[in-house]
């Protein structure tokens, strides 16, 4: 294993029981705590080590004008987001970038970033995931079925195996699952070495 700092790509959404990581009308209320009490769950809040040091976030085109509505949530951490079109400019934080997903994280991301969050939505976490470029996947599961929406998982391309981490439940009903990629067919290990990018050009 190399010494050299890693770079690692987590997909972090949060999902109903159902797999949706949204209703069709972009409603967010039904992320709301449901106000019952799960006695065994640890206290609401994730502000471990790792997620303080998100050093990116990167997100599709409609999670950031969703994100905009919402009221910015990402703060000043620089923000990459994925369009083929062109958006204004908003925040400081924010770049756009289109095209080549591994050439993205390979040549742009990885020698930059070392705790680099994929944020959503669906299409562009799938596409992730179909190229092989999520490292972990952190998924917090909410206590209710949908019955309709975005599909988190709908199309992510062949079959993959994840390795289990750590799974945290909180009190109000919402559980964490985190997952580590097993195979290392596409990247060495879990990462990418900083300043070497395995793939350097379209
Ligand atoms: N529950 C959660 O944790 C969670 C997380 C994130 C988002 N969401 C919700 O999910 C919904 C949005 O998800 P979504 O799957 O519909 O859309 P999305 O993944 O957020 O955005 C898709 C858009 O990203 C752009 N894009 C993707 N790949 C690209 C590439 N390689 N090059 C250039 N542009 C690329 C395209 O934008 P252009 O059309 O501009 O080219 C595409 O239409 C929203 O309602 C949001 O609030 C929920």
């Amino acid at each position: 294993m190399s010494s050299a700092m890693r770079s690692t790509v987590t997909l972090h959404v949060v999902s109903s029981l159902d797999g949706f990581i949204a209703k069709k009308d972009n409603s967010v209320s039904w992320m709301d705590s449901p106000g019952d009490v799960y006695e065994k769950g640890v206290a609401e809040g994730n502000a471990d080590d790792e997620v303080a040091a998100i050093d990116c976030f990167v997100l599709g085109a409609r999670t950031y004008q969703h994100a905009l509505q919402l009221g910015w949530p990402y703060g000043d951490t620089p923000t990459v987001v994925m369009t083929n079109r062109e958006l204004p400019s908003t925040r400081e934080s924010v770049e756009f970038y289109s095209g080549d997903l591994k050439r993205l994280v390979g040549e742009i991301l990885a020698p930059r970033y070392g705790n680099i969050w994929l944020v959503g939505g669906a299409m562009l976490g799938q596409s992730f995931l179909r190229l092989g470029l999520v490292d972990e996947i952190r998924l917090m599961i909410a206590p209710v079925i949908l019955g309709d929406g975005v599909h988190l998982f709908s199309d992510s391309g062949t079959e993959q195996k994840w390795h289990l981490k750590n799974v945290v439940a909180y009190k109000n009903g919402f559980v964490e699952l985190s997952y580590r990629r097993q195979s290392t067919d596409s990247w060495p290990e879990s990462g990418y070495v900083r300043r070497a990018p395995l793939i350097t050009s379209a």
